[in-house]
């Protein structure tokens, strides 16, 4: 297993080891790392991992203080490096990671005959103590380029649409599975709805060549020739890279080869590229995100072709103010969104500062849609969908397209809600709350508004939306309610509904 959905919101992959890469040590090699085992959880310990799909092997360094029943320390893997805290109790530890999740453990497990047996998610993981040099591998450092700014693309002057293979499959992605989802995207009529990428993400990475060409692993035989199939019906090809060593999940990314494999890319008939901080946040500090992105910028730009560039940082930075200027045309702003209500709520609301900054070309990434995963109601989906649309977000289905339900369908292919997050006016609602219901209102280019209302409580609430509030400038002409496709009334101004737990009532209201 490559991933945990269960443990983590930020990079969730655990993986492989760089063979034949530098050791770098200096971080932890300090005095006091390694100290007698046996005696406790605190320490160095080194967990071998399972063999990549490029042929390398994960590998994980844990350094652990403890201070009574405290536990502080750091997880590196060769895709990240994080800090860590818990408890122990005897033996027994738990271990978390604040910024992924605070309530979930990254590692549950027991000190026993000198060795560390967790479970990470539904994974085991051993570890052992670690020797001096044992480390993960690390690069010598790059100086970020100075600041300059990247000509915009042109591109994204609506939020992105598409597919993309990380919230369903993660590392099970491949290339058979990707010319049916391209199929599945034409038959389901999500092309046509505007769904035009299909995103391949992490894991189809191979190793370098002699010449440093990032190759793919055995799980995509010839890229160029799938990038034919998905331009042959009509859909836009795209690929994950990041701009430190190794990827989330452990494999090549494109640290020292950004212009290189821009051209790789150019030459497979890439059109969207996801660009994952992960490793590089071992390198550099979260002050060169803006120069380490522009790096990847400039290389696209001068590549010639016309490639969608999808900053994935979780929010670091500031990125909405200056994701423009590295040639971005959209970046995450919160951790990995999981097919749960709290996670999809919580996005949501972390993106909220960043409203004043979205607009064409430039749109604020709450992460991909969990809608048809299974673990949400409808209700709740609708809401997902609602949302993103309301907050002029990217709409990347997460799902399996080869076979939805009729209710996925209806949500995915909802073409009024779609209208309204592909406004060209490319607004971002902010919410107004009131007890257990949220009101998120977009203006909309042809001066009327979208308005949302979320029940975030647990029994059905009657939804009043008063024209006085919407900002329209005169009397409500026509309102239309976009999940029933009905035109609907306001009398004395106002338009009330029961709207469901966790449900919505969403509307498109207009004075003319
Ligand atoms: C990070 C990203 C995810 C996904 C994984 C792949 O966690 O935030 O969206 O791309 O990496 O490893």
């Amino acid at each position: 297993m490559q991933q945990e959905r269960s443990g983590k919101r930020g990079p969730r992959v655990w993986m492989a080891s760089a063979a034949g890469l530098v050791f770098f040590v200096a971080l932890l090699a300090g005095p006091g790392c390694s100290q007698a085992f046996g005696q406790g959880l605190a320490g160095r310990w080194m967990a071998m991992g399972r063999t990549l799909d490029n042929g390398e092997q994960e590998k994980s360094i844990l350094e652990l203080k403890q201070n009574g029943n405290e536990l502080t320390g750091t997880l590196k893997t060769l895709g990240f490096q994080v800090d860590v805290k818990g408890t122990a109790s005897g033996s027994h530890f738990e271990l978390f990671v604040a910024e992924w999740d605070p309530k979930r453990p990254v590692l549950v497990g027991d000190l026993m005959d000198g060795e560390l047996h967790a479970m990470q998610g539904r994974r085991a993981w051993v570890a052992k103590p670690a020797g001096p040099t044992d480390d993960i591998p690390a690069v010598s450092y790059i100086e970020p380029p100075p600041l300059n700014n990247v000509p915009s693309n042109g591109l994204a002057k609506t939020p992105p649409m598409g597919w993309n293979s990380w919230n369903l499959f993660q590392g099970r992605i491949d290339d058979q599975t990707v010319r049916t989802m391209a199929d599945a995207m034409v038959s389901s009529g999500m092309r046509d709805a505007g769904y035009i990428y299909v995103n391949i993400d992490d894991t189809w990475e191979g190793v370098r060549d002699a010449q440093g060409n990032l190759g793919t692993n055995h799980k995509f035989p010839d890229m160029k020739a799938l990038s034919d199939y998905v331009h042959s019906k009509g859909l836009k090809l795209g690929i994950y890279s990041g701009p430190g060593p190794r990827t989330c999940a452990g494999y090549p990314a494109s640290y020292g080869h950004e212009a290189q494999d821009a051209k790789t890319f150019a030459a497979w008939g890439i059109d969207y590229l996801k660009y994952d901080w992960c490793s590089a946040g071992r390198v550099y500090k979260n002050d060169a995100l803006q120069p380490v992105y522009q790096k990847m910028g400039a290389a696209l730009e001068a590549t010639g072709r016309p490639i969608v560039y999808s900053l994935c940082e979780y929010g670091l930075g500031g990125v909405e103010k200056w994701g423009p200027a590295v040639g971005g045309n959209l970046w995450r702003t919160t951790g990995d969104i999981r097919d749960s209500w709290e996670s999809m709520i919580g996005n949501l609301e972390k993106q909220v500062p960043t409203g004043p900054y979205a607009g064409p070309g430039r749109w604020n990434d709450p992460d991909m849609l969990e809608i048809g995963n299974g673990h949400m109601t409808d209700d709740e989906y609708r809401t997902h969908m609602s949302l993103w649309a309301l907050v002029a977000s990217p709409l990347l289905a997460g799902n399996d397209v080869r076979s939805m339900t009729d209710a996925t369908k209806a949500i995915l292919l909802n073409k009024e809600v779609i209208a309204i997050d592909q406004d060209p006016l490319g607004k971002q609602a902010s919410p107004v709350k009131n007890g257990d219901l949220e009101t998120w209102i977009k203006p909309l280019a042809d001066g009327s508004v979208a308005v949302g209302v979320v029940n975030l409580g647990s029994a059905a609430a009657q939804a009043t939306v008063k024209a006085g509030d919407l900002g329209l400038g005169g009397a409500v002409k026509k309102a239309r309610d976009l999940w029933s496709h009905q035109d609907v009334k306001f009398t004395g101004g106002a338009y009330a509904a029961t709207v469901p737990s966790h449900g919505v009532l969403l509307l498109k209201v207009s004075a003319k």
